[in-house]
This record gives structure tokens, sequence and C-alpha cells, in this order.
């Protein structure tokens, strides 16, 4: 009985062990992951992506002030189109509010 108690306990302890780690989230591993191929390692665009899609220096404090923390938030979520309606910056997957934070504090991080 005492060891079916034990084993229980350790089941259980490697059980939330694994969803922390499952549920960490890593800010940085993601920008280079779904990101940087556009935006550049250091936000800066000068990507062939980047440069083909004639993206903005986000090293630039003046680009960084063109838009909200909540638009950028938005443009997470939503993805950003062109007028024609063709898409510019696909939408996020699988990323939490707490998640696309983590992503845009990041992303103003990159200001020079
Ligand atoms: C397919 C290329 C592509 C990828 C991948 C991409 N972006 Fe973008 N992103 C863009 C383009 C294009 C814009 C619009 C920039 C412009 O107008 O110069 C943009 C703009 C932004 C903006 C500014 C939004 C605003 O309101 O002006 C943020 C923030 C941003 N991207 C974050 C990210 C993050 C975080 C990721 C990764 C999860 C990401 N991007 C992945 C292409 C991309």
């Amino acid at each position: 009985m005492k060891r079916v108690l034990l084993l229980l306990l350790l089941l259980l302890t490697l059980l939330s062990s694994l969803s922390v780690a499952a549920r960490a989230f890593d800010a940085s591993a993601a920008w280079d992951d779904q990101c940087a191929k556009c935006h550049g390692k250091d936000g800066a665009g000068g990507t062939k992506m980047g440069k083909k899609l004639n993206i903005k220096d986000y090293t630039d404090a003046k680009v960084q002030a063109e838009f909200t923390d909540e638009q950028a938030c938005k443009a997470l979520k939503e993805g950003i189109k062109d007028k024609a309606g063709k898409s510019r910056m696909k939408a996020v997957e699988g990323m939490s509010d707490d998640d696309i934070n983590a992503m845009v504090k990041l992303f103003r991080g990159l200001k020079k």
C-alpha cells in the first residue's frame, strides 16, 4: 500500500513538471523560429523576405513610435493585410494573450 502511494506521488510530480514545461513560453526562441525570417534576428528587416516585403526597420525608435502596444498585439492576433487584402504577415498560431504580450515586449526591445 505504501509503495502504491509512493508511486502515485512520483507520477503526480512527474505530471506537474511536464505541464509546467509545456506551458513555459520562450519568446526569444519563438522570435528566431517564427519572426526572424522576415524581420531579421535584430529586427532591422534585412532578410530576403524582409526586403521583398519592404519591411520597416524596427530597430529605429521612430518606427517603433508609429504604433501602440495594442496595435502590435492586434497585428499578431489578426495578422497584417495590404490594401488589396493580401496577407503581409500571418496571424500567430497557438499563442496565448500572455505569449503575445511577451512577443510585443521582445519586439519593443529591438529598438536601438
Ligand atoms: C511573412 C513575413 C513576416 C513574419 C514571419 C512576421 N512578420 Fe511581423 N510584420 C511583417 C510585415 C510585412 C509587417 C508590416 C511592416 C511594414 O509595414 O513595414 C510586420 C509588422 C509587424 C509589427 C508591427 C505592427 C504594427 O502595428 O505596425 C509587429 C509588432 C510584428 N510585425 C511582429 C512580428 C512577430 C512577433 C512575428 C513572429 C511571431 C512576426 N512579426 C512575424 C512581416 C512578417
